[in-house]
């Protein structure tokens, strides 16, 4: 959870000059000239500068591991900001790191299906081997340990990433094995996708800086497949099946923006009916199979509700859901 600007934890990002500030270690890389014509170039990417504000914390996080009381101020400086409009932004996303990062960023998927399947096993072995909690960093500077929402990995639970690069299908020997690894200075091939490099490194990539030499080695290197099993399952056994979705509802066709009042448009001929229930009407008449029946069927504007869904999700206009009328407790707004 993200801490607020002002309060304890909060503090030590935004730098205001009011609260007590955690002290920078005493080996933070200072922010250079360097660092200052390499911002310059991520602010010219943007019609306002402002909008650089993401990548230059990235850019910070690069150089000294994390974004400290002098990056906020740094950013802040560069793009015409205060400080507290920077540590709002930074303490809001999780991946702007509020601490001294370690060498990698271990990140262990604890949300549901990972879960089930192990990660928080995984996440309880390794917080047992390197003697800390979730955000914290072992002592030997090695490694950070965090546990994870959802990573949109799910097809290859359990998922631990370093460094944001993809470990898939992980168990609690492989995970640690994995990190012992890190531990002893090997960088492990990832399951898919980019080379690891380090906590630091992956920062400067999401600044928009490039560690490869080269557009060709990028690519390369960037565009390194995986197998995608898991990820094809579904795929392959509606192949074996001989199953395939539903056609998409093809939208309506808009009437045309003539700005003409509505009592204008063409009779239909068919009292009651209003033009996109005619198409919908004709989409259910034209499905040539039965799953292309359904499809039209279920778009059409007489359909049932799905189950579960709620009154305040219709919106036609005539309903006004439970709570938002004007003197009621509800967050809506009244009706005008
Ligand atoms: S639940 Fe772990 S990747 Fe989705």
């Amino acid at each position: 959870m993200s801490a607020l600007p002002g309060s304890a934890e909060g503090t030590a990002v935004t730098g205001l000059d009011s609260s007590p500030v955690e002290p920078a270690p005493l080996d933070l890389p200072p922010l250079t000239e360097q660092t200052a014509l390499e911002a310059a170039e991520i602010i010219a990417r943007y019609p306002v500068p402002r909008s650089a504000l993401l990548p230059m914390l990235h850019l910070v996080q690069s150089v000294q591991g994390y974004v400290s009381p002098e990056g906020v101020a740094f950013c802040a400086d560069q793009l015409g900001l205060t400080k507290a409009e920077v540590g709002a932004v930074a303490t809001f996303y999780t991946m702007y790191k509020r601490r001294p990062t370690g060498r990698h960023l271990v990140s262990v998927c604890t949300n549901t299906l990972c879960s089930v399947l192990g990660g928080q096993r995984i996440m309880d072995a390794l917080s047992a081997d390197l003697g800390v909690h979730h955000d914290e960093t072992a002592a030997d500077g090695s490694i950070t340990l965090e546990h994870a929402e959802c990573l949109a990995a799910c097809d290859y639970a359990p998922v631990v990433t370093v460094d944001y690069e993809f470990y898939d299908q992980q168990d609690v020997d492989s995970a640690r094995e994995l990190v012992a690894a890190l531990r002893r200075g090997e960088k492990p091939l990832p399951t898919r996708g980019a080379p690891l490099t380090d906590f630091r490194g992956i920062s400067r990539q999401l600044a928009g800086f490039s560690q490869h030499g080269d557009d060709a080695s990028a690519a390369a290197a960037v565009d390194n497949p995986g197998e995608y099993g898991p990820t094809l399952v579904g795929l392959r056994l509606a192949e074996q099946r001989r199953e395939s979705a539903p056609p998409m509802p093809r939208p309506s066709t808009p009437a045309p923006d003539t700005d003409e009042p509505a009592a204008t448009v063409a009779p239909t001929g068919r009292t009651g009916e209003t033009p996109g229930r005619e198409a919908a009407d004709a989409r259910v008449a034209a499905a040539d199979t039965p799953a292309e029946k359904a499809g039209a069927a279920g778009s059409h504007p007489d359909a049932p509700e799905p189950a579960g869904r709620s009154l305040a999700d219709q919106d036609d206009g005539t309903e006004t859901p439970a709570g938002t009328e004007p003197g009621t407790s509800g967050q809506g707004p009244g009706k005008a």
